[in-house]
Formats: structure tokens, C-alpha cells, sequence
């Protein structure tokens, strides 16, 4: 596995892209392992798209590098080690998922079985099925499957599980972490924060076609330190002024570096709380942190 996460899947640099009018990308870096989940977040309009498109070679960037396992992106090489799904795909009516699926299998020189790709992507009741009258859930799935159905080094996922019940995104999570976990690179891009939470290692923030923030998880946790405690006190009764308490409905929380000094004091004022919980900051809170410190220093 180790010689699997050495091996870069994705480098691209300082990437731009103008349609017409519309400067779409302006100044996107983004580097990618095997063995690695990246989840590209950002809000619509971002540029998300456009970057993947560029990396799979769709569109030509007009300035800045990329190569995909050290081929140009696009190029047979790439797309012989590339599976990808578009953020909307749609499929020739009159073919069956089983069809579709052993038609995208035969591009590639060692691709997955299609009998373990119809259970793996919850398309059992459907392979047989003429793809005409699908729903969009149902599409989505199938649209999942034929990413992998060359058995990729690499996977573009651009909004993956958009329309898909609870149960299909986490089977998609759980296929994901175990095609990471053999080895496997994926780039996602995903408005669910939870879901790149459950699914990406290392994330990658885009906003107006620029990267503000690259790096892990993990590293971004250990940045933004922080802990939020949350409570909840009876009724007509408002924290005190140090707290710094914010409310959402009944529920109170305070944001800390240093949990234990804060419960203490809370303790020891008497703070009349119930129902006190810790929990670490969420990814989407973390990343307004940071960017709000950046921004502000
Ligand atoms: N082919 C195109 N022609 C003109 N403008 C385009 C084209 N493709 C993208 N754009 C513009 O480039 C910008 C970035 O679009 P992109 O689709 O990459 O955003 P995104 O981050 O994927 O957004 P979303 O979250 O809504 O999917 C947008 O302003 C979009 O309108
Ligand atoms: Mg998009």
C-alpha cells in the first residue's frame, strides 16, 4: 500500500480557464496520491466542473500544467488509467445498465467485472431494465457504476450522490473508502460537507475559480483547534457575557481552544446547563474559521 500512496495521481498547477466573458477558473492548484480521496468543495459557480473537466482532459486549460499519472490529461494513457462520472449524464434509452456496463468494460485492458459492479452500486433490480424511464436516483447509480467500470486508478465523481436515497450514499461511501483503502485515487466534488467528511482524507476549496485552501482533513482540524461545547439552559436564562455563547434554537455553544477551562469556569459560576455535549468542529465551520483568519490577519 505504501508503494500505492507514493505515486501521484493528479498534479496540476496555477490552472485557467475563460469561456467568453466568464473567467470560469483563475489560479487552481491541486495534487492528488494514490490511496487519497480529495474532496473539491466550493459554491456553485465555484469552477468544481471546470476544473474536472480539465482534468480529464474535456477542456483545454488556457494557462497552467496538469498531467495525470505523468500523462497529458486527455490523452489515451490518461484515460486508460481514468474513470469519471458527469455532474449530469444520461444514458441511449434502449440499452440495459448490464449493457452499457460491459460496453464502457470493453475500452479497457483489465476492467471490473460486470456481475460485481450490479451489486457493488445497488443496480440488481435494474440491470436488465432499457434505461428509458429511469429515475433520476436510478440514473445516478448507473452513472456511478460505469466510473468504475474500467477499474480505475483514478475516479472523477462530480457530485456523486446528488439524488440518490440514504441508503445509495452510503453504499457509494462505503465502495469508495474500500477502493481508496486498495489503493485507488479519488476526486470528488460534493455541496453534502458530511459526505466528503465521510469519504476524503484531503480537500481542496475553490471559490470564484481560485484555491483558498488545500490540505488534509486533518491538518485542517490541528489549524482550527477548536472545540464546540454545546447546551442547552432554561428557559428566560442567557450565558454569561465571557462565554461568548451563540444559540440556534434552544441550543446554546461556545466555541473554545480549551474546552476543560471553559466547563470548569461553567462549573464553577453555576451555570444552570443541561444536555452538555463536545463535539470538534465541523468541516464547513473549520473552513470559515480559517478563511475568516485568513482573511482578518
Ligand atoms: N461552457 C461554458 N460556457 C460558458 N460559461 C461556462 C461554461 N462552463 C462553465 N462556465 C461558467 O464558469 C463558471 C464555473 O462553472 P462550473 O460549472 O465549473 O462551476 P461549479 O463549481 O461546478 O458549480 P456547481 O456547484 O453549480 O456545479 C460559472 O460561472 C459557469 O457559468
Ligand atoms: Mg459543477
Amino acid at each position: 500500500m505504501s508503494a500505492h500512496k507514493q505515486q501521484i495521481a493528479i498534479s496540476a498547477a496555477a490552472l485557467s480557464k475563460r469561456f467568453g466573458r466568464v473567467q470560469a477558473i483563475d489560479g487552481v492548484d491541486l495534487n492528488l496520491a494514490a490511496g487519497q480521496a480529495l474532496g473539491l468543495l466550493g459554491p456553485n459557480g465555484a469552477g468544481k466542473s471546470t476544473t474536472l473537466s480539465i482534468l480529464t482532459g474535456l477542456v483545454a486549460p488556457d494557462a497552467g500544467t496538469v498531467s495525470i499519472f505523468g500523462h497529458r490529461a486527455g490523452s489515451a494513457a490518461a484515460r486508460a488509467l481514468c474513470g469519471a462520472t458527469p455532474q449530469v449524464a444520461d444514458f441511449p434509452d434502449q440499452l440495459t445498465p448490464r449493457e452499457l456496463l460491459a460496453y464502457a468494460s470493453a475500452r479497457y485492458d483489465t476492467p471490473a467485472a460486470v456481475a460485481d459492479l450490479i451489486p457493488r452500486f445497488g443496480l440488481e433490480a435494474l440491470a436488465n431494465r432499457r434505461v428509458a424511464g429511469f429515475s433520476g436516483g436510478e440514473k445516478r447509480r448507473l452513472a456511478l457504476a460505469l466510473a468504475f467500470a474500467g477499474n480505475p486508478k483514478l475516479v472523477f465523481l462530480d457530485e456523486p450522490t446528488t439524488g440518490l436515497d440514504i441508503e445509495a450514499q452510503e453504499q457509494f461511501q462505503s465502495v469508495t473508502r474500500d477502493y481508496v483503502g486498495q489503493g485507488g485515487a479519488v476526486i470528488l466534488t460534493s455541496h453534502h460537507w458530511d459526505e466528503i467528511e465521510a469519504v476524503c482524507s484531503h480537500l481542496s476549496f475553490i471559490d470564484t475559480g481560485r484555491t483558498v485552501l488545500n490540505g488534509t482533513v486533518d491538518e485542517l482540524r490541528a489549524r482550527a483547534n477548536r472545540t464546540r461545547i454545546a447546551f442547552e439552559l432554561p428557559q428566560g436564562t442567557v450565558p454569561d457575557a465571557w462565554m461568548q455563547a451563540h444559540h440556534d434554537g434552544f441550543v446554546w455553544s461556545v466555541e473554545t481552544t480549551d474546552s476543560d477551562a471553559v466547563i470548569r469556569r461553567m462549573v464553577h459560576d453555576q451555570i444552570p446547563f443541561h444536555n452538555l455535549t463536545l463535539a470538534p468542529l465541523s468541516l464547513r465551520d473549520l473552513i470559515d474559521r480559517i478563511r475568516t483568519e485568513e482573511t482578518t490577519s
